[in-house]
């Protein structure tokens, strides 16, 4: 089942389209990442899927309801503000209460203060968001965007600039609400941060979709050929040239030198076929690593 389906949809700003007709479908209970440069039209596009701007063309489904009749599904959608949009003097506690207000949610308050606690907001529910750094304010949007249990979250960079402990505490709260099959759209320039979380992505480029599909898939798709390191013990002179002789079937870009031998291979069956090459000359292997494609490749290629 799709939590949402995306169909052709643009959104224009002074005759300028700055998403100029994306389509693509996210997976109920899965962690969809959303990426792109500065620009490229991912916040606009969150606005539009979780209702807060209009589209100026095309259409898209939440939860199988069209984006016309948005208030239907709204209780089931958890969003994270823009990082501007807080009350200074409102305690963090309050800032729950009037969200929770405004959704027409009815959570008790010890929920609330539960859901603090679960960002990391423990200890400071009832202290004003003026004193709040710029981590604790990203913090409570998250917080906001939990509040009533919605089975779909968009997250728009929460753990950008965040320090390293907080982020690794964020990305595991993401994970543990998708075990509990909530749909996370999640929005990031953290390529590693993509890759750990996200099954299947979308990488946009000035309002267009440039790559879209699952991980694996896209890796395999740009996994054109396989860098090889080998680490290994002496190889007797002897065997040298049959040794390069019978890998060049195997691989190209063969380097041998001492214990290190490096090569590319085209298909991941020659592996084996190297591996046997050198111990049936009795050549010891201590490891065999293959470089991996990583998003990085996909996102730069
Ligand atoms: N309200 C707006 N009015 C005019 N232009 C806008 C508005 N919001 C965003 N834009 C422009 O749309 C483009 C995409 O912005 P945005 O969706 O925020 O990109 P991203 O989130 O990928 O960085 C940018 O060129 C931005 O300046
Ligand atoms: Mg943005």
């Amino acid at each position: 089942m799709n939590a949402i389906e995306v169909n052709n949809l643009k959104k224009k700003y002074n005759d300028n389209y700055v998403v100029k007709g994306v389509s693509f479908n996210v997976k109920a209970g899965e962690i969809f990442g959303f990426l792109g440069k500065n620009g490229a039209g991912k916040t606009t596009t969150i606005n539009m899927l979780s209702g807060i701007i209009r589209p100026t063309e095309g259409a898209f489904c939440i939860m199988g309801q069209t984006h016309t009749r948005m208030d239907m599904i709204k209780s089931q959608i958890g969003v994270m503000p823009d990082a501007a949009n807080y009350y200074y003097e409102m305690t963090a506690l309050n800032h729950l209460v009037f969200f929770s207000e405004l959704k027409n949610a009815k959570v008790k308050q010890d929920q609330l203060i539960h859901i603090l606690e679960r960002v990391g907001l423990s200890g400071h529910e009832r202290k004003k968001v003026k004193g709040f750094s710029f981590g604790m304010k990203k913090k409570l949007g998250i917080a906001q965007a939990l509040i009533g249990d919605p089975k779909l979250i968009f997250l728009d960079e929460p753990t950008s600039g965040l320090d390293p402990e907080s982020v690794v505490e964020i990305q595991q709260l993401i994970q543990e609400l998708n075990a509990q099959h909530k749909t996370i759209f999640l929005t990031s320039h953290n390529l590693h941060e993509v890759e750990k979380l996200c099954s299947r992505i979308v990488i946009m480029e000035q309002g267009l979709i440039t790559k879209y599909g699952s991980m694996d898939e896209l890796k395999k798709q740009y996994q054109q050929h396989i860098e090889l390191f080998l680490k290994i013990g002496p190889v007797p002179a002897a065997n040298v040239q049959s040794m390069r002789q019978e890998l060049s079937q195997y691989c190209t870009d063969l380097m041998f030198e001492e214990s290190e031998l490096t090569c590319s291979v085209s298909n991941e069956e020659h592996i084996p076929r190297i591996v046997y090459t050198l111990a049936k000359r009795d050549i010891d292997i201590y490891k065999v690593v293959p470089k991996q494609v990583t998003l990085e490749d996909i996102f730069f290629g």
